[in-house]
Formats: C-alpha cells, structure tokens, sequence
C-alpha cells in the first residue's frame, strides 16, 4: 500500500517536469537555470499562465497588472487587528486571504499572487509596530516587497536575490500543496478557494514549513566545530534534519544550487557576513555525511529549503514568515496548477481501503 502516494500520476500538466535521478527541473519547457538567469517572477507568472488563464497579457502587460493587483489587495491590510497581529505571521496572512473575492479570470489571479507579496511585508511590520507601507505599483514585484517591507530602496542585488528565489519556488510538480489546490480546483470552487487550501498544506514542516527550523538549527549549532555531534544527537534522538530529503529527488535538488548562488551574489555584495555562509557549508556537509552513513538505502540531499533559510533571513524577513514568502511564490504555480484542473481534468476523488471492522450484528 503507497500511504504516500509515491509514483501515482495524478495529473497531466504542461506546467513542471522533475527529473528525481538527474536533478532536473523544467517549467514550461525551460531550464531551471535558464529561468533563473534571464527571467523576473512577473515572466514566469506569465509563462505558467498562458492558455490557462483567460485573457492572460503579455508578461509586460502583467507586471503592469500585477502592480495594480498590489495597490488594490492593500486596502485589506487596514482589517490587521489586535487578535490577527496576535497570530504567527503566516496565519495572518492566511486570515487576510479569506477576504479576497473568489472567482477565475485574471483579477482574481492577480489579486491572488499580489495578496501574500503585500501582506507579508504588512504583518511584518505591524507585529513590530510600524506602519504597513503602500506598494508603489510601479516597481517589480520582487522591489516592491522589499521596499514595503524595509522602507527603503533595496539595492539591486537584494531586487535579485529575492526575484531569484521567486522565480526558483514558483513551481515544481505535484507537491503536497499543488495537488491540494488541484483538488480543491476540481470541484469548480474557485482560485482563491484553491489557494488558501494549497497554503494550508504548505504549512507543515515536512513542505514548506522547514526554513523556519532551518535557521533555528543553525542558531543552535553556532560555529562550524559544533555542528557534527548537534547533527549526530538530533538524529539519534530520531529527528529529520531540516531542508534535507525529497519524495521525487534521488541527487541534489537543483532549486538548492540556484539559491545557493543567490546568497552567493548576496554574500558578494556584502548582504550576508561570509561566518553565516561557512557555518551553513559546514553544517550542509556534515548533515550530508550523517544522512549517507545512517540512512545508506535512502540518498537524502539537501533541499529546496536548506539555503533559503539564510536567503531570507539575509533579505530581512524574520523566521516567523519565511513561509508566507514561499507562499508568495508558489502562488503563481497554484493558480496555473487550478486552472489546468479545471480546463483539462475532472473531478479528483479516488477510493479509499477499508481496513476496519465489519459490519456488527
Ligand atoms: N532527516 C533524517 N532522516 C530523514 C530525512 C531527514 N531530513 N528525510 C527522510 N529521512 C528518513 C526517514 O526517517 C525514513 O527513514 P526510515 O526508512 O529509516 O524510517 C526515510 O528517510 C524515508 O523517509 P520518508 O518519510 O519515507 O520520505 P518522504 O519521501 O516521505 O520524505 C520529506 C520527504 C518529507 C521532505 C523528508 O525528507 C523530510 O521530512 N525532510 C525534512 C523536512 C524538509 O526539509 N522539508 C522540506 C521539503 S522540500 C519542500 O517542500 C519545498
């Protein structure tokens, strides 16, 4: 019995491929690497969006969308309440989320991947007792949340940086929260329906919950010369180490390298102390030796999630809304996702095996 699902096709998409024994990742028919280099978030909102979203522009035309998706979503900060700043940022982010307008066409997907890009930066600074800024729609997506969030103009590297996440987390396969939404979708419930459901599922440590523990792990570990036996008691304590593992990867999860390299740039611009990159390097290393020794049946490399830790915390955020970032992301993905469901598939409902006890007299 796959309790997991592992090896089912659930769908057919035209959105992501990944290649769990080469490394490989493709989104609509280009390279990971090509996309990273060449494209913004906006180009590869557009990307996904093509043929699936009715009356999807250009990606010029959707920047200029999505900055007017931006200036309309922030008139919902003002329901940041007492009780909602109470909340782990992500949780307020979701609450904000549920009051969008649902529907299908290109205002409410807009709305949708402008939602967690302005609410974030929004709850951030409400928790720490500053005004939540207004976006100025006629930045990038990426300048806009930086400059919402600190105040200030971001330097070009950080613009970069966090666009290179953004493209990176965009979109990867049927993952836990992706077949959420797909599920959700499959019911004709409606995208913002599809997207608050998918950031439910991301929320969980095991998805996109784990750079928050990521760089909680790095704290405790501190300095390089600590980090084998810290990694060797968590896991003879039975602990998963954080940002390592993958249900599809066999070899290293190419999102990781593309990341590492934004921190790199980062860490070139003088964005992030060189100490906290080696300690993660060795940290990494160590993590590496650990898992192949323990686990020899099971490759486990490092993820996604491992260096995005440090990427975030260097842009700034604070390791409560790493995950309402990744939602921002992933949002773009989501909505492609939804409306593939609804345009090219139907219903999702599979049986299930009844294991309990028969019927009694
Ligand atoms: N640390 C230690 N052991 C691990 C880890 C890890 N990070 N990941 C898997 N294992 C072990 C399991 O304990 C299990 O061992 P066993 O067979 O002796 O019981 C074996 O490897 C297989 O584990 P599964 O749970 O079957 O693997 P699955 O494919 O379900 O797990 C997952 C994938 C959830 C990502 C897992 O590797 C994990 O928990 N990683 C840590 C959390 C993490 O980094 N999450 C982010 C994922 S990336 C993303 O969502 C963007």
């Amino acid at each position: 019995m796959l309790n997991g699902l592992e090896d089912v096709i659930a769908a057919e998409t035209v959105l992501s491929d990944i290649d769990g024994q080469a490394g490989r990742l493709i989104i609509r028919g280009r390279s990971l690497d090509e996309l990273v280099a060449r494209s913004r978030y906006e180009d590869v909102i557009a990307l996904l969006w093509a043929e699936l979203i009715a009356d999807c522009p250009d990606a010029a035309a959707l920047a200029a969308g999505l900055g007017t998706a931006r200036v309309r979503v922030f008139e919902h900060v003002h329901a940041l309440d007492g009780p909602l700043l109470d909340l782990p940022a992500f949780d307020a982010v979701l609450s904000l989320l549920t009051r969008l307008e649902d529907g299908d066409g290109l205002t409410a997907a807009l709305n949708l991947v402008a939602a967690p890009a302005v609410f974030t930066p929004a709850v951030i600074r409400r928790q720490r007792g500053l005004e939540p800024l207004a976006p100025e729609p006629l930045l990038s997506h990426a300048a806009d949340v930086l400059r919402m969030l600190h105040g200030t103009a971001p330097a070009a590297a950080q613009v970069s940086a966090l666009d290179r996440y953004l493209v990176t987390a965009s979109d990867h396969g049927l993952n836990a929260s992706t077949f959420t939404a797909r599920v959700i979708a499959s019911t004709h419930a409606g995208l913002a329906a599809a997207v608050i459901g998918a950031c439910c599922a991301l929320k969980g440590p095991l998805h996109g919950g784990a750079p928050g523990p990521v760089l909680e792990m790095l704290d405790a570990i501190g300095s390089t010369e600590r980090a084998r036996a810290y990694l060797e008691a968590a896991l003879s304590r039975g602990e998963r180490l954080m940002g390592f593992g993958h249900r599809v990867y066999r070899v290293r999860d190419p999102r990781a390298d593309a990341i590492k390299a934004a921190l790199q740039l980062l860490t070139a611009a003088g964005q992030v102390a060189v100490d906290r990159l080696r300690l993660a390097e060795a940290v990494e290393d160590a993590a590496l030796e650990l898992l192949a020794y323990r686990k020899p049946g099971r490759p486990l490399q490092t993820n996604l999630e491992f260096y995005t830790a440090l990427l975030l915390e260097a842009l700034g955020f604070p390791v409560g809304a790493f995950t309402c970032v990744f939602a921002a992301s992933r949002v773009g993905g989501w909505i492609a996702h939804a409306r593939e469901q609804v345009l090219r598939g139907r219903l999702i409902r599979p049986q299930s095996h009844y294991v309990g006890p028969p019927v009694s007299a």
